[in-house]
Parts: structure tokens; C-alpha cells; sequence
């Protein structure tokens, strides 16, 4: 199946987002800013249609627009906690979480979520992973402490474009490690007995991972 055929025909169907989450998704890609792909958007709304979330974790803020279209999904009932480590992203997304009228759900955590997972308490309902390939392996030991029964992990770009699925001696000498820790981290979730995890060939590639 060609994706990019798939991907134009679910876009002709599919609802339009609200015109606010339309004009930061054009501003951050004109800026060069890497937000999630259509089929990401569709499968976190359905997530949260299903999952009615009343806490959501995002690792990896950007310049808000995941958190920004998860905070209209989910409702004003719904608060969202997201983190952001990059100091030049911090005033657009706040800026951008008001436009879209959600910055009273949000808790806007501003650092390295690899010190930041460690002080969060209490269980997440829903969590979106979407930072640094190569420290998912990391995280994934806090988030689990994150998760109750029936808590939901999304993690996005896990296929690499693809290359995860190549040899370890196929995949360039720079880009081996991101490769093994990514593998690592996969096959972690899939193979817990505590989890029930798969990885879905949308996009980039989501795992999505359900605490039993
Ligand atoms: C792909 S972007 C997130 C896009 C966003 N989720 C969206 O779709 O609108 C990844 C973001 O994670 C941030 N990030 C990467 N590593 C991080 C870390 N260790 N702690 C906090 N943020 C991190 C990057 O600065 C970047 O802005």
C-alpha cells in the first residue's frame, strides 16, 4: 500500500481541523518546526474520543500543537501536563495554547523531561511520547511508573523512516545507536507482560501501548 496515496485519500474525507490548530500547523511548518503527520492527529482523536482522558502527558511540546489539538479533543474537562526542553519554542507555544483558547488545561513544564518524568505523581490516563528517538528507551522505565490499568502509551516515529526495520550493519555508523536504543525500547514494550503493545505503520510509525 502506497502511504502517500492513502494519506491524500483519508485527507479528502476527512474532517477539517478547527481553523486555529489549521493556521499553527502551517506556521510551525514553515518555521521548520516537526509536528505530528495527518494520520497521527486522526489516531490521537480517536484515542481520546475512546479513552475520554481526564490526564494526559505529552513529552515533547514543540511549539504546542499536538497538546493544543489533544486539549480540543479531549475538552475543558481534560488537563494536559506537556514538556519542552528547547528555550526558543517556549513563548510560541504558550502564545499558541492561548489562540487555541486550552492554556487553562495546560501544565507547561519547561526542561529536560529526563528530570522533569522522574518528579511527576499520580497516573496518566493517556500519554504522548513525541521528543528524542534516542532517549525513548529512557523514559519508558518513568512513564511505566506513570501508567495504571488501562493507561494508554502513544509513541510516534518509531519506524525511522524505515530504517528500523534494516540490518544494525545496514543503518549508517551515525545513526546506529538511535537504531539500537529504538529496538531496545520496542521490543521492551512488547515483550512486558504487564503491557499489550503494537506498533502501527502509520506515518512515521506509532506504537501504542495499553497497561493491562
Ligand atoms: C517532534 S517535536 C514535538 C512535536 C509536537 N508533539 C507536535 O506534534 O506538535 C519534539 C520536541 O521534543 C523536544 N524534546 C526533545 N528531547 C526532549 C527532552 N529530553 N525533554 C524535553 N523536550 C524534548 C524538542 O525540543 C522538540 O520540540
Amino acid at each position: 500500500m502506497d502511504n502517500e496515496r492513502m494519506d491524500t485519500y483519508l485527507a479528502s474525507i476527512s474532517k477539517p481541523l478547527p481553523k486555529v490548530l489549521c493556521d499553527i500547523e502551517k506556521e510551525a511548518l514553515a518555521d521548520y518546526v516537526p509536528i505530528i503527520r495527518k494520520s497521527a492527529q486522526r489516531y490521537l482523536q480517536w484515542m481520546i474520543a475512546l479513552k475520554q482522558p481526564k490526564r494526559i502527558l505529552e513529552i515533547g511540546t514543540a511549539v504546542g500543537f499536538s497538546g493544543s489539538l489533544m486539549a480540543l479533543a479531549a475538552g475543558p474537562d481534560c488537563r494536559i501536563t506537556t514538556i519542552e526542553n528547547y528555550e526558543k519554542r517556549f513563548a510560541v507555544a504558550e502564545a499558541n495554547f492561548k489562540r487555541a483558547g486550552v492554556w487553562e488545561q495546560m501544565e507547561f513544564l519547561k526542561g529536560d523531561a529526563a528530570d522533569i518524568l522522574p518528579t511527576l505523581e499520580g497516573t496518566y490516563d493517556l500519554i504522548f511520547m513525541d521528543a528524542s528517538k534516542g532517549q525513548y528507551i529512557y523514559f519508558w522505565e518513568e512513564v511505566k511508573r506513570l501508567m495504571a490499568s488501562g493507561s494508554v502509551l502513544i509513541t510516534d516515529n518509531v519506524l525511522q523512516e524505515g530504517s528500523l526495520l534494516d540490518s544494525h550493519y545496514a543503518v549508517c555508523r551515525r545513526d546506529r545507536t538511535i537504531h539500537k536504543r529504538m529496538r531496545e525500547f520496542l521490543a521492551s514494550q512488547m515483550q512486558d507482560d504487564a503491557y499489550v503493545c503494537d506498533i502501527l505503520p502509520m506515518g512515521d510509525g506509532l506504537s501504542v501501548c495499553l497497561k493491562k
